[in-house]
């Protein structure tokens, strides 16, 4: 059976703790396979509410088994924190697994993440300063913690002490910080290490037997598309390869094996932190989208920037991921504007652009071409299929899945697991 990949196709929050969550009941494996507790995934069961940052969102489906990746980072003390919250309102998350090569978000990491953008000022990228540049800067550089390492406690204080001889110059010499004692360091990783032991796995061996015993895996992607270290709005991105292909290598399964893309996208377009953002909206459009849609983030409580559309981004997703499939989410959040406009190529220097231009420059001059479609104002919460939308809706969705690239095979209309529309079944 397949390996399914599901992933952010604009700059994140699109939705996709929901759409995994969705899928988590027909899946025997939910992968996290990059990022770690910068995302934010909400999840709404009944009148349950949770926010998961690190674990995938397939914990919260009893059958299913969750997994982080040896892609993926993680920091212990969030990781412990956010199991024993799922715990205490009567989640199972006995059988979480975790992989002995994913690296660890050190308590060093997370001080050089916050003190760069201090330092940065005017020029920060707005990360969620939860160290995850930094991890996995030094994950590149060779210098970086192994979830297996907190099992060898010289290794661990040997690799501990190599990264902060580097590390304290930099703290007291530029940044004129005090410097982080190792020894410190390695006590406070050797005091989660019993705690987190018994989820430790080869967790490339175990998704590599299910896929050949015919067992559904569900690669849950953090972050979106263009907020990927490759093919996003670099320098304002994340420090990892949110897009298809980190689920090959942040998982340690082939590209042979994956059969299905699913690309998360809103009706609409928000970002959070700083970087480009050609349909932005400063007026009342903005603040109504930011309101009706809950635009607030859940991992830091910024306020989204929130905008249009964006055709353009759309496409470029379905490029570089290969998607199969779209789920649009949030179609409800437009209900009751007469006209809503999509922004269907680019402005650049006077020339009209159709693709995501490659240069940063360019893409930074990028003024939206919007063509408007006609709104409805018929409360949409409730449509179970397609013919149960208004004429307008349809046409809205029709609109998108025909400038996308990919068939739209489901759409979001509330934030509830029921509150969707199937149109194509993704298993
Ligand atoms: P993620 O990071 O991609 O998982 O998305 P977030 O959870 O950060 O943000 C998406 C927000 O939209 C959450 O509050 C969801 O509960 C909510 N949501 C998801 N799908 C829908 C939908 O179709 N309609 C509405 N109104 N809300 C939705
Ligand atoms: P989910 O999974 C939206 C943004 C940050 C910042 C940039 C780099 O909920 O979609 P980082 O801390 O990763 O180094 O910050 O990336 N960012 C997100 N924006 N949703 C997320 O996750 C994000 N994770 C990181 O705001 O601009
Ligand atoms: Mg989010």
């Amino acid at each position: 059976m397949p390996a399914l990949v599901l992933l952010g196709a604009q700059w994140g929050d699109e939705g996709k703790g929901k759409a995994t969550d969705l899928l988590g009941g027909s899946v025997d494996y939910v992968v996290r396979y990059q990022g770690g507790n910068n995302a934010g995934h909400t999840v709404v069961v009944g009148d349950q509410k949770y926010a998961l940052h690190l674990l995938p969102s397939g914990i919260l489906s009893p059958g299913c088994t969750p997994v982080i990746g040896n892609g993926v980072v993680v920091d212990p003390s969030v990781l412990l924190s956010e199991l024993s919250g799922l715990n205490e309102r009567g989640v199972d998350t006995s059988k979480l697994l975790i992989s002995g090569n994913a690296h660890i978000i050190t308590p060093y990491n997370v001080t050089v993440d916050k003190v760069t953008e201090r330092f940065l000022g005017k020029r920060k990228i707005g990360t969620t300063g939860r160290g995850i540049g930094p991890t996995y800067a030094d994950k590149i550089n060779r210098v970086g913690i192994r979830v297996q390492d907190l099992y060898d406690e010289s290794i661990l204080s040997q690799k501990v002490e190599a990264a902060l001889d580097a590390k304290n110059q930099i703290l007291t010499k530029l940044y004129n910080r005090r410097a982080i004692a190792a020894d410190q360091v390695v006590e406070e990783l050797l005091g989660y290490a019993e705690k987190i032991k018994p989820y430790v796995a080869d967790t490339v061996l175990v998704l590599n037997q299910a896929l050949e015993d015919d067992k559904v895996v569900l690669f849950e992607g953090g972050q979106g598309t263009l907020l990927d270290i490759d093919h996003g709005t670099y320098p304002f991105v994340t420090s990892s390869n949110p897009t298809a292909g980190g689920a090959c290598t942040g998982a340690g399964v082939g590209p042979t094996k994956i059969s299905r893309v699913i690309g998360i996208l809103k009706a609409y377009t928000t970002r959070v932190g700083a970087g480009p953002f050609p349909t932005e909206l400063f007026d009342a459009d903005g603040e109504a989208l930011r309101r009706i849609g809950g635009e607030r983030g859940v991992t830091t409580g910024r306020d989204r920037r929130c905008g249009w559309f964006d055709a353009v981004i759309a496409r470029y997703a379905t490029r570089v991921n290969g998607l199969t499939d779209f789920f649009l989410t949030k179609l409800d959040v437009l209900t009751g504007w007469e006209e809503i406009p999509v922004c269907v190529a680019y402005e650049i220097d006077g020339k009209r652009v159709e693709e995501l231009p490659y240069s940063q420059s360019d893409f930074h001059h990028a003024k939206p071409v919007y063509e408007m479609l006609p709104g409805w104002s018929e409360d949409i919460s409730k449509a179970k299929s397609f013919s149960d939308l208004p004429k307008n809706a349809q046409n809205y969705v029709k609109a998108l899945e025909e400038m996308s690239g990919a068939p739209i095979s489901a759409i979001g209309v509330g934030p509830g697991r029921d509150e969707t529309i199937e149109i194509n079944s993704f298993l």
